[in-house]
């Protein structure tokens, strides 16, 4: 099956799939980010997970020799660096003059990055956490949003609004691509997400659990064998404030892959659903 839409000529890759931003030390670079392009979705290089932006640029040309597919850059705009307007100077002009063409922006609005990617002739998409900021950034001239769920890992919403409500509401009233996040792990979530209406999927915790990433088998391991019933785990994750959150996608990563199969795996179980579809002639 093809997955030829919108957000994949957007952003250049084989599938409407995007890695997520990680912002801690070690974590959001090119050893993550390169198998996950090489294996048809689109890796983001996280500027704030480097030390300064020399440590970033040689990381950006070692993603670059190792694949020639997109990989893309993500700003996160936090309570730190939303006061220091000229933080990521330095950080963009590589980005652009390397030649990215995907920028992302997170968290606090930052029209200047948008506008300078713009300007650069790059796609500029912006992720956050409600239908309200969603609007907000379109108008602003972003060519597509990420909105994060109430499932998802990351500044929680404070609507409270699921991966679902965003897409289904989110679509009646926003004209540029929707990309889902938030408790999203399988072929199946990949497919439902579509289905309501998102141009792609974005994932964070599932991409945690891969063997790419760099963390002990411990963290992979609890990742997996996660209880999302426990009321304990539940109780954290609607709590809204400034931490970040587990995600529900922990209930759905079964296994800790190497990236290309764990896409392949998606993919795969996405065509059986929509072949279970077809066979009860649910599609035509
Ligand atoms: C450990 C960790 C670190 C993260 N760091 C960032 C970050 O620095 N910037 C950002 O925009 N999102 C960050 N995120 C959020 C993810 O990019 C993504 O939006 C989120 O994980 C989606 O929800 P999911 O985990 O249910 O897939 C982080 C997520 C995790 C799990």
């Amino acid at each position: 099956m093809k997955f030829d839409n919108i957000l994949t000529r957007m952003i250049g890759t084989k599938y409407p799939i995007i890695q997520g931003a990680f912002g801690m030390p070690g974590t959001g670079d090119s050893r993550l980010a390169v198998p996950v392009s090489e294996a048809g979705g689109l890796g983001i290089l996280t500027a704030i997970s480097f030390k300064d932006p020399d440590m970033f640029q040689e990381d950006l040309r070692i993603a670059k020799s190792k694949t020639d597919k997109p990989i893309a850059v993500n700003f996160s705009i936090l309570h730190e660096t939303k006061f220091v307007e000229d933080y990521f100077d330095d950080f963009l002009k590589i980005t652009l003059d390397e030649g990215v063409e995907t920028v992302f922006t997170s968290a606090y609005t930052v029209s200047n990055i948008g506008k300078a990617v713009k300007d650069a002739g790059g796609t500029w998409i912006h992720k956050c956490a409600t239908i309200r900021h969603a609007l907000s950034i379109e108008k602003k001239g972003a060519d597509a949003v990420v909105i994060v769920g109430l499932e998802g890992t990351g500044f929680k919403n404070p609507d409270q609004h699921t991966t679902l409500i965003n897409i289904t509401a989110g679509r009646k009233l926003i004209k540029i691509p929707i990309i889902a996040a938030g408790g999203i792990g399988d072929g199946r979530g990949f497919v439902a997400a579509l289905a309501a209406g998102a141009a792609g999927v974005y994932m964070g915790t599932a991409f945690m659990a891969t063997k790419e990433y760099q963390a002990k088998d411990k963290l992979k391991n609890k990742i997996i064998n996660r209880d999302i019933t426990d009321p304990e785990y539940i109780k954290k994750l609607h709590k809204i404030d400034h931490d970040v959150k587990p995600s529900f996608a922990s209930g759905v990563v079964d296994s800790v892959l190497p990236i290309k199969e764990f896409i392949d795996k998606i993919i795969k179980e996405a065509e059986e659903v929509m072949d279970e579809f077809k066979k009860f002639g649910m599609l035509k």
